[in-house]
């Protein structure tokens, strides 16, 4: 009789072991199913460290398949309430897109310009000739230090918005 409970309390134990090594294996697995792919993870968000950038010379990098300009003023440019001070520099922050049709504009000297129907933007990306109908657009981003993440809406990022609309 003895003999009888403990095989069959052995069994259970076993039993018990064998769902729950596969009960937790089945969570591993789901939990990687729900997971973003880690290409995923990195087209989110693109970091930059700003203090690498010249000033008068702005950078083009690329989030999420889109350009995105960046342009440390030089100290002849116009302030503008869409500015990023960082350090006392003023930084123009934009999506390298035309407003009218999407075009890359070029930056020549002093502005961009777009290719496609002549529409220019000033240094702080603000529509100032041609066809386009609004600013460049300003990405999501927010700071830490001297560096740029493009892709989460930071405090800096909501200011400017606001400022963007007011
Ligand atoms: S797409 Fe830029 S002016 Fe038309």
């Amino acid at each position: 009789m003895s003999n009888e409970t403990n095989r069959r309390d052995f069994l259970g134990y076993t039993f018990a072991a064998v769902a729950a090594v596969g009960g937790a294996a089945s969570l591993v697995g789901m939990k990687k199913a729900w997971d973003p792919l880690p290409s995923v993870l990195s087209s989110g968000f693109t970091e930059f460290d700003l203090s690498a950038v010249k000033a008068g010379h702005p950078s083009t990098i690329m989030w999420r398949g889109k350009p995105v300009f960046i342009l440390k003023k030089t100290a002849d440019m116009q302030p503008n309430k869409r500015d990023l001070i960082i350090n006392g520099d003023r930084y123009t922050i934009a999506i390298g897109l035309c407003t009218h049709l999407g075009c890359i504009p070029a930056w020549k000297k002093t502005k961009w310009k777009c290719p496609c129907h002549g529409g220019e933007f000033n240094a702080s990306g603000e529509e100032i000739f041609g066809p386009p109908p609004r600013p460049l657009d300003l990405p999501p981003f927010s700071i830490s230090g001297t560096k740029i993440v493009l892709g989460e809406e930071g405090p800096e990022y909501k200011k400017i918005a606001a400022a963007m609309k007011a």
